[in-house]
């Protein structure tokens, strides 16, 4: 897909990968709309790119999934690109701490039911677009889990299988259904500081942007470029390898 003359909605949109990517969406001539829980991250980003639109939405919540489509289509008729991007992830040992089960349930449903049904409300409306796409921004940890965020890898897995799918059933429209699979990349993931050993957030979306242009439909970067091309046999020894540090 190219980059230019798009009118795209980014979820998560307001900070770290989802910013990066509205960013690159907008210097390329595109109309970009952010959406995010937190009212003043949007009005920062605004700030900075003042041609940025702006909605609050927790994609959570399913009716404010479905009054995101309302509103997003009514005031941008012309919207052809969605972008799952936001996202949370927890540290969490599943097996010696009993959290409250609706603190996994909100990690599962932002990651994961979130992109599944916005995709679904949205596919109606992108079909009728002469080119449209779905960006599912999955992660590294889909094809070799990290035992310290176990949910979180799982959602990852899932929605990368489901991008599969939904990239099979679209295949004759003109919906193009891409997915980023990045590393660690230095955001505030998790909490501030805990991602300072990741990629550089500009090299990272430089590189799977200018890839995304060229019409890539499954792009990483670094570790993460690895480990979607490995083999079961090099997966497996990584996991071990990278888990081995942790448990
Ligand atoms: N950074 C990494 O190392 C890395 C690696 C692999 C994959 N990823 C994926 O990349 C995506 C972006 O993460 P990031 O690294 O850029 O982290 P980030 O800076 O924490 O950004 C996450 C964004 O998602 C938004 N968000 C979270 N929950 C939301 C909700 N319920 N409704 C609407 N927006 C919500 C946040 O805004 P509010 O809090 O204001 O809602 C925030 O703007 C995530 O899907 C993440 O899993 C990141």
């Amino acid at each position: 897909m190219k980059l230019t003359g798009n009118t795209v909605l980014v979820t998560g949109g307001a900070s770290g990968i989802g910013l990066a990517i509205a960013e690159r969406f907008l210097n390329a001539g595109s109309t970009v709309i952010i959406c995010g829980r937190r009212a003043d991250k949007l009005n920062e980003a605004k700030e900075k790119h003042p041609a940025l639109h702006t909605i609050v939405c927790d994609v959570a919540q399913e009716t404010d999934r479905i009054a995101l489509l309302e509103r997003a289509t009514a005031e941008f008729p012309q919207l052809n690109v969605l972008v799952n991007n936001a996202g949370i992830q927890r540290r969490v040992n599943i097996i010696e701490e009993q959290e409250p089960w609706s603190q996994t349930q909100q990690e599962i449903a932002i990651n994961l039911e979130a992109p599944i049904h916005l995709c679904n409300l949205f596919v109606p409306h992108l079909r009728q677009q002469a080119s449209a796409a779905i960006i599912n921004v999955t992660s590294g940890l889909a094809f070799t889990p990290a035992v310290f965020a176990p949910v979180y890898c799982a959602t990852k897995a899932a929605l990368h299988s489901f991008t599969l799918s939904l990239r099979y059933l679209l295949r004759n429209t003109p919906v193009e259904v891409v997915e980023i699979v990045p590393p660690a990349v230095n955001t505030d993931l998790g909490g501030a500081g805990l991602h300072t050993f990741g990629a550089p957030l500009n090299e990272f979306a430089d590189s799977v942007m200018q890839r995304i242009d060229q019409g890539e439909l499954e792009v990483g970067f670094g570790t993460s470029e690895v480990r979607r091309k490995a083999s079961r046999e090099e997966n497996d020894a990584f996991f071990q390898e990278m888990n081995s540090r942790w448990a």
